[in-house]
C-alpha cells in the first residue's frame, strides 16, 4: 500500500480490472458513480461539465468514434445523436454488461476486449475511427502499454484522426502513482498513475498526428493540491 512519488512503478492490471468489476456490482447511488467515484449529484453534474468540455473542443458529427476504456458507456449516451457510430471497448465484463443492458442505439456497441489487445478483425464497428476517445482512462495503464496502445490506435484511426483524452494528472514536478493504496471514499485499495503533462504530451507524439493542444479544466472543483484536471486534444 503506497502512495509513490517521482519514479515509474508498475500497476497491477488484473487488480484494476477486478476494482472495477466489483464496483459495478456495488449498490451505488447511481451507474454514474461506478466511474465518476462521487455521489449521484455531483456525478451528474461532474458528467455535464464534462461533456460540455468534450462538445467545446471535439466535432463528433458524422464521425465514427471509438471510446477505449469506455466503462458504462457514458460516452456513448452522450454522442449518439450527433456521430456516425460509437465503438466502446473495456476490459471489465460487468461494466460493459451494465452499457449494453443500458444503453440501447442502434449506432453504439459495446465489447469486452483488452486495450493492450485489440483484436482489429473481431471489432464490431469496422476501423478506421475519426474520433479516439480516453476518459479517466490512460491513469491506468503502465508506460510499457502505452506504447502498445498509442501504435493500436495509429492502426484504428482515419487519416486524419483526433485523439481526445481527459485525464487527472500531476500538478507537481513528477508524477504520483497509488499503488494498492487503500481509499477510504472507494472503500477498496486502488491504483493509478498521475503522470505530469509533460509525459502525456511525450506519448501522444507517438500518434500519427501533427498538433497537441492540452487545457486545464475542473479548476474550481478540484480541491486536490497534488493532481488536477486536464484534457488533451490531439490532431
Ligand atoms: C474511471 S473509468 C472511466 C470509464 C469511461 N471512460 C468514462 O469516462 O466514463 C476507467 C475505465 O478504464 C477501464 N480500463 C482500465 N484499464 C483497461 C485496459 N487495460 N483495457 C480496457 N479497459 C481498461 C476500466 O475497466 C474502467 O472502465
Amino acid at each position: 500500500m503506497s502512495r509513490l512519488y517521482g519514479d515509474k512503478e508498475d500497476i497491477n492490471s488484473d487488480k484494476v480490472k477486478d476494482f472495477f468489476n466489483k464496483r459495478a456490482n456495488k449498490d451505488l447511488e447511481s451507474d454514474l458513480s461506478i466511474v465518476l467515484f462521487q455521489d449521484k449529484e455531483n456525478s451528474e453534474q461532474r458528467h455535464e461539465e464534462e461533456k460540455k468540455v468534450l462538445f467545446d473542443n471535439i466535432d463528433v458529427t458524422g464521425k465514427k468514434v471509438l471510446e477505449i476504456g469506455c466503462g458504462i458507456g457514458r460516452w456513448a449516451e452522450a454522442l449518439h445523436d450527433k456521430c456516425e457510430s460509437f465503438l466502446g471497448l473495456d476490459f471489465s465484463e460487468d461494466l460493459i454488461e451494465i452499457a449494453n443492458s443500458t444503453i440501447d442505439f442502434e449506432n453504439c456497441n459495446f465489447q469486452v476486449m483488452s486495450a493492450t489487445d485489440i483484436k482489429v478483425d473481431d471489432l464490431l464497428i469496422k476501423p478506421p475511427f475519426d474520433v479516439i476517445i480516453f476518459s479517466g482512462f490512460l491513469m491506468y495503464i503502465n508506460d510499457e502499454d502505452m506504447e502498445i496502445i498509442m501504435d493500436e490506435v495509429n492502426n484504428v484511426g482515419s487519416e486524419n484522426m483526433k485523439v481526445f483524452d481527459m485525464e487527472p494528472v500531476s500538478c507537481m514536478e513528477t508524477r504520483l502513482t497509488l499503488k494498492d493504496f487503500y481509499s477510504e471514499g472507494l472503500e477498496s485499495d486502488y491504483s493509478a498513475i498521475y503522470r505530469t503533462e509533460g509525459e502525456y504530451i511525450e506519448i501522444f507524439k507517438k500518434l500519427n498526428c501533427t498538433n497537441i493542444h492540452s487545457e486545464d479544466i475542473f479548476k474550481e472543483l478540484s480541491d486536490h493540491t497534488e493532481t488536477k484536471y486536464m484534457f488533451f486534444v490531439v490532431e
